[in-house]
């Protein structure tokens, strides 16, 4: 949600800004803007829609420049138009800002600031931001840094800023709470990014700005660090995880599509060097310290929002069949509004693809303060969640751009078994032969996947078939209800048609009401310990005429022959079908979506990093 990108130094700062903005897509977005620093003077350029269409705003304009800031909007406060781009202007037009999150009191504060006679131009929070920053700087008579922290202190909410002032040319002046921003730095030239991508390929030295912080950043001086009450801090610097490569499309036509065929290597990923090669101990280095309290649980709650829930879910299986202590999933967005019974023997596990999830961080702080156990499990590494939490796994899926969660997902269900296995290891719950044995399983995941991948085409002439469809129901039992609800949450994000999970035996409770000719069935049919239940319930619908799509184990005879169309897959252990079965189900919504002609990779309102409640 939102991009920002800043430069300065001595580079010509639009190309990499576009070029940022650009890798920044993935986030959503809805219009945007770059502020040029030129001849002392601030030059803005902003409209509705795509960097595209700010790039062929921009293309008969001079955008030479060697110090700039750029932003991709994700409209929140005002509808996505001209005015509403960031970045906006003070009244003088001498300084430009940018801004990731959401000020809470923006009302208050923009009547205080129209009673001072400030005017608007815009009907976002981020206007307020930077006449406020004017306001304090001429009324406290502060310098602009100052004026920054002051203002930081006043506003409630998140915010990740960037400002240009012409008063001070080369310079920018950052701040951060609560929503994500990194400082690259080169030599004489600072590089600024919502995340890594703007800068991959001129630096691997970064700063992730804490919260609170206000950095000065200026090519001819050290980087300088203060939080909002004016105490120094010394930049830690790290090094960027992130190749180039792994944030462009690799030869594929979107980015879903290469994820979803990276998942033999995600799960490989998610896995390397945590099981021994004796394969007796499966180790996750981050949670070691914090074991002996998910030993002592008395129970797991499990928070999340939109695939990552789901992941949640079938975690729920994993830990109560292996660890066999009760667990709880919730959505966070839920979970922190009902005040919850939270107990401090309770472990709280959180997951998160981005790590910048607003609900789910929310959560982690309700089961802090109420002395529980919060553990991560995060793709994105030095994410907010990942540093919010007690201790965590990361997935180690690699970047995930498609906004449609894929290999993140399998990863995370990854993660969510060793973690369990181990903890199951540990209490004694499995017996030695049987830990050997999921080992294995999961260690032949990946080929298995491969095996299905290569089953692509066939599941492309599937899809062709449902492009006009105008509902579709996935049924599921068990572990695989959860894969029920993540493959109709693909198809309804990518290609807008309305899908439904549910569990296979829920249907004659209603849902098969909904049944006749015309609606796609979407049955994942397993070999598992409710096989012949799932029979009843594909059958119920072929009575009612539903169109069946079944997802069987390789050999499967009973329910192939009831279906229309049928995906083979390879036989795992139960428990670990969701990552097998979730595949064909990505690939069937990814045709089914381009066949209609959707915007896979950057579904219409929707946005990668949630970052806003
Ligand atoms: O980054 P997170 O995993 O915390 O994000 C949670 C959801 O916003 C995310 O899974 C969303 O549902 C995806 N678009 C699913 O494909």
């Amino acid at each position: 949600m939102c991009g920002i990108v800043a430069y300065t130094g001595s580079r010509e700062a639009y190309p990499i800004l576009i070029n940022g903005l650009k890798r920044l897509e993935y986030r959503g977005y809805d219009s945007a803007g770059v502020a040029l620093m030129q001849n002392n003077n601030i030059s803005l350029y902003k409209c509705r829609g795509k960097v595209a269409d700010l790039e062929a705003f921009c293309e008969d304009k001079n955008v030479e420049s060697h110090c700039g800031i750029a932003h991709t909007r994700w409209a929140t406060h005002g509808e996505p138009n001209d005015q509403n781009a960031h970045p906006h202007l003070s009244i003088d037009g001498k300084l430009a800002l940018i801004h990731n999150g959401i000020i809470e009191n923006y009302l208050s504060l923009k009547k205080e600031l129209m009673n001072k006679g400030y005017e608007f131009l815009s009907n976002t929070d981020t206007e307020v931001l930077v006449h406020l920053v004017q306001d304090i700087q001429k009324t406290e008579n502060v310098d602009l840094i100052e004026a920054v922290q002051l203002a930081m202190s006043v506003v409630i909410g998140t915010y990740a800023v960037v400002i240009l002032s012409s008063d001070h040319p080369q310079q920018l002046i950052v701040a951060k709470k609560g929503s994500p921003l990194l400082i690259g730095i080169g030599k004489n030239e600072f590089f600024i990014g919502s995340d890594g991508a703007p800068m991959v390929e001129f630096t691997n030295k970064v700063v992730y700005l804490e919260d609170e912080e206000v950095a000065v950043v200026h090519p001819d001086k050290k980087l300088e660090i203060t939080n909002i009450k004016n105490e120094r801090k010394k930049p830690f610097v790290e090094r960027l995880e992130l190749q180039l490569e792994q944030i462009e499309k690799g030869g594929f036509e979107h980015f879903m599509l290469k994820e979803i065929f990276e998942q033999p290597k995600a799960i490989s990923d998610s896995m390397r060097g945590r099981i021994n090669t004796k394969k007796d101990v499966v180790a996750l280095g981050g949670i070691m310290e914090y074991e002996n309290k998910m030993l002592k649980a008395g129970r797991y709650i499990i928070a999340a929002c939109g695939t990552s829930w789901h992941a949640g879910l079938v975690g729920e299986h994993l830990f109560e069949s292996l660890v066999r202590v009760p667990v709880e999933v919730e959505y966070a967005s839920e979970f922190r509004y009902r005040n919850p019974i939270i107990k401090e023997d309770d472990v709280l596990i959180v997951i998160s693809q981005s790590g910048e999830t607003a609900d789910t961080l929310a959560a982690i702080e309700l089961a802090k303060s109420k002395g529980a156990t919060v553990i991560g499990i995060c793709n994105v590494v030095g994410s907010s969640i990942a540093r919010n939490t007690h201790a965590g796994s990361y997935t180690h899926a690699g970047p995930e751009i498609g906004v449609a969660s894929t290999k993140a997902f399998t990863a995370q269900v990854t993660v969510l078994f060793l973690m369990a296995l181990s903890l199951a290891r540990k209490k004694g719950e499995v017996s030695l032969s049987m830990y050997h044995h999921y080992i294995s399983e999961l260690e032949a995941i990946p080929a298995k996947i491969e095996t299905i991948l290569a089953k692509n085409d066939y599941i492309k002439q599937i899809a062709q078939e449902f492009i006009n469809c105008q509902n579709a129901i996935y049924m599921g039992r068990g572990v695989n209800f959860p894969v029920a609800l993540e493959g109709a949450l693909k198809l309804k994000e990518i290609s807008y048609i309305h899908a439904e999970g549910y569990p296979a035996a829920e249907m004659k409770h209603g849902p098969i009401a909904l049944i006749d000719k015309e609606m796609p069935v979407v049955v994942i049919a397993t070999e598992q310990e409710t096989y012949d239940k799932v029979v009843s319930n594909v059958q119920e619908v072929k009575t009612r005429s539903g169109k069946i799509i079944s997802i069987v184990s390789e050999g499967d005879e009973i329910v192939k022959s009831m279906s229309d169309f049928c995906i083979e897959i390879p036989k795992t252990d139960e428990l670990l079908s969701p990552l097998v079965a979730s595949v064909p189900l990505q690939l069937l919504a990814y045709y089914i979506a381009v066949a209609r002609g959707c915007d896979v990779d950057k579904p219409r309102n929707l946005a990668k990093s949630v970052s806003v409640e």
